[in-house]
């Protein structure tokens, strides 16, 4: 058996994904050591696709902890989206109902700024690290890592262990059964996600509820679109030809007067949607941020905001234990976020149901209810673009519900 080597540090970071680094970046700012353990690679890391949308105040975040030159150069502002049905499109003026606006700059490229400024600080995270197990969470002692990196095996000592590891990872199973309530939801649809080298056709986002099911135009950039399709989860990609998909596009998609420019698709997956929360967010010394805790479905694109505002707070918390030795912070940690994580549930699901087809009823599971509730759902779409209430109701959640901070400024 070969020895393992000890190290330490204060906090140990499972997870090199948004939640991950971005803690890890806003702590040793802060002065409070920490290491980042990644089961993948660097690469992994910044291929990986994901959505597109900063909120306000994660753009903000970002912008003051020395992150925002690249986003402020590359991204684009948007001060509002488009909501279409029955073949009608309609603005929704974010900054006029609220006063906020979002920006598109994608997941990989927030990820890959935060690995700069690690490689910049000296402090990378450690990539293609296995087995990893976690040990001594309750009790006095210290949390301990165990893990294999590069042929060697290890155990870190850390007051706490952050699981930023997403929803497959080993955090959350660490907890025991007996101690946590999970809830979940998975939705009869998936979102067959396209890249496109083509210019975008549209100045803003725009997601539209056809009664061949949901489609979506959204942009990386002023030569690639990304579009969306609601499909079956189950079904295969090689089902769908570029020419099928375009056509489809061009369908739920279309209104008078208005073309959808196609181009080489580069990119393309099904990805299936469920919604899914793990309470609570801590077990004694870990505590849990991002996918790891919880899911939302993508309609309205939170799950990387929702990420960063658990790592903004647990940040918060943990420097006040470091600073002024208060605890309370720790111990809010779990049920301020979960509060707003279900806020945020319940705006990603009122999204996910207005904007798709269900054949049958979301709410009974009887067949051909689908149909009515299309209706309702046609009627709730007229109602929420007619009134200004309605619309500054989503601008208020799509912008951006405020970061939760600590000490609380309420
Ligand atoms: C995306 O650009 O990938 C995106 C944008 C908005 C969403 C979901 C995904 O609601």
């Amino acid at each position: 058996m070969t020895a393992r080597t000890s190290i330490s540090t204060r906090i140990a970071i499972v997870g090199g994904g948004p939640a991950g680094l971005l803690l890890s970046h806003l702590l040793r700012r802060s002065g409070i050591e920490n290491v980042v353990l990644e089961l993948r690679d660097r690469e992994y890391a910044i291929q990986r696709v994901r959505a597109g949308v900063l909120e306000n105040d994660a753009a903000q975040l970002l912008t003051d902890v020395g992150l925002g030159e690249r986003l402020h150069r590359e991204g684009e502002r948007h001060d509002g989206i488009y909501l279409q049905y029955a073949g009608q499109r309609h603005h929704v003026p974010f900054r006029e109902l609220v006063g906020r606006s979002v920006w598109l700059y994608s997941q990989q490229e927030v990820v890959k700024d935060l690995i700069e400024a690690h490689d910049e600080a000296g402090t990378p995270p450690r990539y293609g690290v296995s087995d990893i197990e976690l040990a001594g969470l309750e009790g006095d002692g210290p949390a301990t890592v165990r893990f294999s990196h590069e042929g060697e095996e290890f155990e870190l000592s850390a007051d706490f262990v952050v699981g930023a590891d997403g929803a497959h990872g080993v955090c959350r199973p660490s907890i025991p059964e007996s101690a946590k309530k999970t809830y979940e939801r998975e939705y009869p649809f998936g979102w067959l996600g396209i890249l496109a080298h083509v210019a975008p056709s549209t100045d803003e986002l725009i997601y539209s509820l056809h009664e061949r099911g949901f489609a979506m135009h959204s942009m990386r950039s002023h030569t690639v679109s990304r579009l969306y399709l609601q499909v079956d989860p189950h079904d295969d990609v090689a089902n769908w030809s570029d020419e099928r998909i375009w056509e489809e596009l061009d369908i739920r998609l279309g209104t008078e007067g208005w073309t959808l420019h196609h181009g080489e698709i580069f990119d393309k997956s099904i990805t299936p949607m469920r919604s899914f929360v793990s309470d609570p967010m801590r077990f004694g010394k870990l505590f849990l941020a991002g996918d790891s805790a919880h899911i939302v479905p993508p309609t309205g694109a939170k799950g990387l905001n929702l990420a960063l505002a658990d790592a903004s707070y647990l940040h918060d918390v943990l420097v006040a234990w470091y600073r002024d030795g208060d605890g309370a912070g720790l111990d809010e940690y779990s049920p301020r976020s979960l509060e707003r994580v279900w806020k945020i549930q319940h705006f990603s699901t009122w999204m996910t149901r207005m904007l798709h087809r269900f054949s049958e009823s979301a709410e009974t599971d009887q067949p051909g209810a689908g149909e009515f509730d299309y209706q309702v759902q046609l009627g709730q779409l007229r109602q929420l673009c007619t009134s200004d209430h309605g619309m500054a109701q989503l601008a208020e959640v799509y912008t951006g519900l405020p970061f939760l901070t600590y000490p609380s400024e309420h």
